[in-house]
């Protein structure tokens, strides 16, 4: 691997390698070492010639999956609610934002079931769509894509790990711990309370927000 080193502080980072390569300038997104090596695990090498037109807003620096179970209440829920803050505070470049079950009980003949009525109302009482989600279940080679796999209750997390292997990285987060807590995220599947699930999801989010400010990450 190449080591990268930073020109020009500010908003724009310029990067040369350590053969005098010079990438295209990048948004500030390159602040450390972790980062500059997501570049290449990407597979994006500046020895490639592909790479030559990379503009820094298309490259995705951190990487989240939420998972529960169906995936058509709880994780859309929290992808959706997160995608829809980071975009108010115009992070949306820099964010990839996914949701995903640890089952296949709304996936058909891999066709995954859009996400569960009621929740998607209760987005929208937000001001929030869900078009286009389908459920999908999580996937072993997840683990390397995404940066947080973060799970709905417990129960979630012990099927994550028999998914994803053992947690080597230490990425695998319970969505309350965003918000100083140990407590699952509300179930709606049997309550139909879907408010509740919100305001959970949506206390934990801004707290993962926060979480990633206050470590440098964005
Ligand atoms: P989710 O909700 O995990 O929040 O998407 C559920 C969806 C489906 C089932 C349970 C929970 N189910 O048993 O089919």
């Amino acid at each position: 691997m190449k080591t990268l080193s930073s020109k020009h502080p500010g908003f724009y980072y310029n990067f040369t390698t350590n053969d005098g390569y010079d990438l295209p300038p990048f948004a500030k997104i390159l602040k450390n070492s972790q980062k500059i090596s997501k570049f290449y695990h990407l597979g994006k090498s500046p020895q490639n010639p592909a790479n030559l037109g990379i503009s820094g807003r298309n490259l995705v620096m951190i990487r989240i999956m939420f998972v529960c179970h169906g995936n058509i209440c709880r994780s859309p829920m929290a992808e959706f609610i997160m995608k829809k803050l980071v975009n108010d505070e115009g992070l949306a470049d820099q964010f990839l934002i996914s949701s995903s079950a640890t089952s296949t009980e709304e996936i058909w003949h891999g066709q995954g079931n859009p996400v569960y009525p009621p929740a998607k109302a209760e987005l929208k009482k937000h001001g929030i769509s869900a078009d286009g989600k389908f459920a999908i279940q999580l996937q072993a080679s997840d683990y390397d894509k995404y940066d947080y796999l973060i799970g709905m209750d417990t129960m979630n997390i012990r099927n994550m790990k028999r998914i994803l292997g053992a947690d080597k990285e230490e990425k695998i987060y319970k969505m309350m711990t965003f918000a100083g807590s140990s407590d699952d995220v509300a179930d709606p599947w049997y309550s139909g309370d879907f408010r509740t699930t919100y305001n959970d999801i949506d206390e934990a989010c801004r707290g993962l927000l926060k979480y990633l400010k206050e470590r440098n990450k964005i």
